[in-house]
């Protein structure tokens, strides 16, 4: 009979934040982690009591600060008299890029299902209203923080068509070379079902026919919407499948997704939360050294938009995946955009969470290095 690493209760202590799946799913689950337990013991030498603690941490982490406990840490970027760019950062997960316009709000990704009921007293209490009036979802790419909440939108998922297969297949490894896909399968498992994510009702498929290059990236696709136009870029896919990024010319603003952080602008405790998969599935790109080189272009095509820019009296803005909106300095590294305010329903980060981080940040940390 095979080594059991997940006893009765540890499945007690889990099953709280696995509450969108029947008993017989989470019999289905607890079999699924089990092997990828047992996986990451035999393949990359990992402790199991490590492996346990670090999924239970994604559950720890996100529901210790989600209701009351749930903050932002946000930049509020007027672009005209009528348009503004809020870069909303939650606790764990991406950004959720929201544009302000008289025709109704545009948002680039839209993070945990989870969450929805947290952005929308947040929304409220920043005098932003409600979601009711957004017209347009532009999704960068099909992990749960990215667009977990696509299903409670009233406006259809844009999307690359590769990530909706990549969400009906059920894995984030879905069309990537990578010898990890069992791995993948139980974290895309995990990560969607206790961050509650709710799959679109509706879809837009990006049309991917290159029409043009931005240095070594194909242009698919453009959207114009409330006085704002996003060009549409097809990554390779080095971080995920399906990955795309959009530059949006006339305020000069450049998502680059996952692609491209500014890791100084990110808080401790996103970082190391963030670094779960790096220990899950030994890393958040599917596909590393494409990601590198990807990166190393998106860097290229950056700099070349704020070169032209700059010639305009203008500059570019790079939105990230997470983390703070950013522009270069003088020495080409990415400084924080003006200022970075902090919204809390109570008061940021609980002490129990605070040490749930420390002990998980050392053991990834001694694992890594
Ligand atoms: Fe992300
Ligand atoms: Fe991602």
């Amino acid at each position: 009979m095979p080594k059991s690493y997940l006893s009765r209760r540890y499945k007690r202590k889990l099953s709280p934040y696995l509450k969108t799946l029947s008993d017989a799913e989470q019999d289905v689950y607890f079999s699924e982690t089990e092997s990828a337990v047992a996986e990451l013991v035999s393949r990359l030498g990992k402790d199991p009591k490590e492996v346990r603690c670090i999924i239970l941490s994604i559950g720890r982490y996100l529901y210790g600060n989600a209701g009351k406990d749930f903050y932002l840490d946000y930049q509020k970027i007027p672009l005209s008299s009528d348009i503004t760019l809020w870069v909303l950062q939650p606790p764990g997960g991406g950004c959720i890029h929201l544009f302000e316009t008289p025709a109704g709000k545009v948002l680039v990704d839209c993070g945990y299902g989870m969450n929805y009921a947290d952005w929308c007293a947040a929304l409220a209490d920043l005098g932003l209203g409600s979601f009711a009036d957004v017209k347009h979802l532009l999704c960068t790419h099909g992990d749960a923080d990215h667009m977990g909440m696509a299903g409670l939108l009233p406006a259809p998922a844009y999307m690359h068509p590769t990530t909706r297969a990549l969400l009906e297949s059920g894995s984030r490894g879905f069309s990537a070379v990578n010898e990890y896909q069992n791995l993948n399968r139980t974290y895309t498992k995990t990560i969607n079902t206790i961050s509650g994510f709710v799959m679109p009702k509706e879809y837009i498929p990006a049309d991917t026919v290159p029409k043009r290059k931005r240095g070594a990236f194909s242009v698919i696709d453009e959207i114009s919407f409330g006085g704002l136009t996003f060009e549409v870029w097809e990554s390779r896919g080095g971080h995920l499948a399906g990955q795309l990024f959009y530059y949006e010319p006339r305020f000069g603003l450049l998502f680059t997704s996952d692609a491209i952080l500014n890791f100084a602008s990110i808080s401790m405790p996103r970082r190391v939360y963030g670094s779960i998969p790096d220990y899950l599935i030994t890393s958040a790109n599917i596909n590393s050294a494409l990601a590198s080189e990807e990166r190393a272009e998106l860097f290229a095509a950056a700099k070349a938009l704020d070169a032209e820019l700059k010639a305009e009296g203008k500059r570019l803005r790079l939105c990230c995946g997470h983390g703070a909106a950013s522009v270069f300095d003088g020495a080409g590294n990415l400084a924080v955009f003006d200022s970075v305010y902090h919204y809390a329903r109570r008061n940021a980060v609980s002490a129990a969470v605070k040490r749930n981080l420390t002990k998980i940040s050392w053991m990834i940390e001694k694992k890594l290095c």
